[in-house]
């Protein structure tokens, strides 16, 4: 038995694999401020074209271009590890691989995308990129993927985590990139936020509003922003992962997995390994695709699918999703990159399908995983990651409870070695969980109301 499962470079995937080809019911269109559908040119002060055409298409298969892989070769493919150590604390006849996304330079899944994005942006004339980030693990990406190809970098890191996680700003500077707290007094966004609140945690909502401000207001035309999750070209880059799990999984033997698990926070480490067999799903595999959010921010659980902005400022176009309302601020969980308000319109329109059965999870029991992993595996993982940790523990503790030989199959998104903040806290018995409450919810999604109406389209297949 193999503890690690390793590709050839020559056995890299050449093609990104795009979900939206195959979904039974394609997802609703993404609405500009009359209520109509955009346009690709209306995203053009934000995105470059290239970035567009890939946003909008529908084609199955898109051709990594050479130079990207060039730059993925750094990293990539990376390992399938199996869990043996953990199976066999467990006692589980679970059979249990991960794929390890945290051997990038930055230490996530997140340089998948950057590299790709950093690419285009800079094929199109672009000279510099600005950008959100929650935990620090998509600034920390961007920032390497310029620092790369020779582009500027700025970063407005969500305040909470700034204060959190210094480490991670070190790295976004040593990438040669610029990290300010966001909210800022740099842009209309963040100052008008802080006029109203001025002690606010911040939220990925308040940052992505500054971000996208100081690219579109760039007079020279050459700054344009960047997404680390939710988006559809993103989900497609990651779906290198699921791609080469594929391939790492016949190479051990076994036929597709039976559970497949990543946390969910915009949704693209999860989809980056479920899409690929999302689509053997819609041609009759059984397979249950678990994505895992916290419990205190309970956006595909507890929250309508709707229309909704991506930010809090309402400057990104209305996007049909799981939305907990753009104004949400989430409570300061530790898993800084789950406290989205929103989630990838592709992932939600495969919720409303049925072909995925999200869950939540308290953060203690999270960090409660990741000690039972870091005891057996011997690995620290990000506190995002720890959520998929416990939700494989649970599938593989029902799986010796039932006495059935399952394949499990999930995400191990990031190291935690930046995060360890939030490991001492749990440690000394600082962390609490923190329950959404309805009229919290209510409160926050009652603007919905005013959007023009996302209707829940499903094929009753699953
Ligand atoms: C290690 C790690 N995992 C998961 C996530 C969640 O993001 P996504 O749902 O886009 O994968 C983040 C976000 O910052 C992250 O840093």
């Amino acid at each position: 038995m193999e503890h690690k499962i390793l590709l050839k470079e020559s056995d890299i995937p050449r093609q990104w694999y795009n979900l939206a080809a195959d979904l039974p019911t394609p997802p609703l269109p993404p609405l500009g401020p009359d209520g109509k559908p955009i346009s690709p040119d209306m995203l053009a002060p934000v995105f470059p074209m290239n970035i567009i055409e890939q946003e909008v298409s529908t084609e199955r298969w898109i051709d990594i271009p050479e130079p990207v892989l060039d730059l993925l070769y750094r990293w990539r493919p990376a390992p399938l590890r199996r869990a043996v150590y953990l199976e066999k604390y467990l006692k589980t006849p679970a059979r249990i691989y991960y794929k390890d996304e945290s051997t990038s330079p930055p230490g996530s899944h997140k340089p998948n995308t950057a590299v790709a994005q950093a690419y285009y942006n800079k094929e199109f004339g672009i000279k510099r990129l600005t950008t959100e980030t929650g935990a620090g693990q998509w600034g920390s990406a961007l920032a390497f993927a310029c620092a790369l190809l020779g582009l500027e970098c700025k970063v407005f890191m969500v305040r909470i985590s700034f204060d959190q996680k210094p480490f991670r700003k070190f790295m976004m500077e040593t990438w040669g990139a610029n990290c300010v707290a966001s909210p800022s007094t740099e842009t209309n966004a963040g100052r008008n936020v802080l006029q109203e609140t001025p002690d606010t945690p911040g939220s990925l909502g308040i940052a992505i509003s500054e971000a996208v401000e100081q690219a579109v207001t760039d007079p020279s035309g050459q700054t344009r922003y960047s997404l680390g999750s939710v988006l559809n070209h993103v989900m497609l880059h990651q779906t290198i992962i699921g791609l080469e799990a594929k391939k790492q999984l016949a190479a051990a033997g076994e036929k597709l997995p039976d559970i497949i698990i990543g946390c969910a926070g915009g949704g693209s480490n999860f989809a980056g390994l479920a899409f690929p067999f999302t689509a053997d799903k819609i041609n009759g595999a059984n397979i249950e695709i678990i994505p895992v959010e916290p419990a205190a921010c309970p956006t595909m659980t507890r929250a309508p699918f709707a229309y909704d902005h991506g930010d809090t400022a309402c400057m990104t176009p209305l996007l049909a999703m799981h939305t907990l309302g753009h104004a949400f601020v989430p409570p300061p969980i530790h898993a800084g990159g789950l406290r989205y308000h929103g989630m990838a319109p592709l992932v939600c329109q495969a919720i409303v399908e049925g072909l995925f059965t999200p869950r939540s999870y308290h953060q203690t029991k999270c960090y409660e995983s990741a000690l039972t992993w870091a005891r057996t595996e011997g690995t620290i993982c990000a506190p995002e990651t720890s959520h998929a940790i416990a939700a494989a523990i649970d599938e593989a503790e029902k799986a010796r409870e039932e006495g059935k030989e399952k394949v499990i199959l999930f995400n191990y998104s990031g190291h935690g070695l930046m995060d360890l903040t939030g490991y001492n806290a749990f440690m000394t018995g600082k962390l609490s969980d923190y329950e959404m409450p309805e009229e919290e919810i209510r409160k926050f999604t009652k603007d919905l109301e005013r959007m023009p109406k996302a209707e829940m389209r499903k094929s009753g297949r699953w």
